[in-house]
C-alpha cells in the first residue's frame, strides 16, 4: 500500500493550483492511464524561484507531483533536471509496483516544463516578421 508520506501529500498536496504568468509549463499525459499533469515554474537567477502543479490523477500521481515541487524548488535547472522518477519514488517511500507508472508524470512534467522555458528563453522576444 502507500507510505505514509505519499498519503501526507496526497491528502495535504504541497504547492497544488495554477500560477498566472509562469516562465514555463510542462504537461504531460500518462499514456498507461489517461491521467494528466500540469507543472509550472518561475525562474529567478537560473533557479526554480516557485512551482506548481495541477495533476488530474491518482493519489500516487498527485502525492508525487506534491513531493517533486518540493524537491525542485530552489534548485537550478541542471539540478532539477537530473531528478529521475527513481528519485522521486524514494522520496514518497517506495510506491506499490503496479503504481510505478504513475511517478512518471512528476518527472516528465519537471523536465517538459524546463525545456519549455528554455524554448520560450531561447527564442528572445523577436516575433516572426510577416512579408
Ligand atoms: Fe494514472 Fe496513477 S493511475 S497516474
Amino acid at each position: 500500500m502507500y507510505s505514509d508520506k505519499l498519503i501526507d501529500h496526497f491528502r495535504n498536496p504541497r504547492n497544488m493550483g495554477r500560477m498566472e504568468n509562469p516562465d514555463g509549463i510542462g504537461k504531460v499525459g500518462n499514456p498507461v492511464c489517461g491521467d494528466v499533469m500540469y507543472l509550472y515554474i518561475k525562474i529567478k537567477d537560473n533557479k526554480i524561484d516557485d512551482i506548481k502543479f495541477e495533476t488530474f490523477g491518482c493519489a500516487a500521481a498527485i502525492g508525487t507531483s506534491s513531493v517533486i515541487t518540493e524537491m525542485a524548488k530552489g534548485k537550478t535547472l541542471d539540478e532539477a533536471l537530473k531528478i529521475t522518477k527513481k528519485d522521486v519514488v524514494d522520496a514518497v517511500g517506495g510506491l506499490p509496483p503496479i503504481k510505478m507508472h504513475c511517478s512518471v508524470l512528476a518527472a516528465d512534467a519537471l523536465r517538459a516544463a524546463i525545456e519549455d522555458y528554455r524554448k520560450k528563453k531561447g527564442s528572445g522576444n523577436d516575433k516572426p516578421k510577416d512579408s
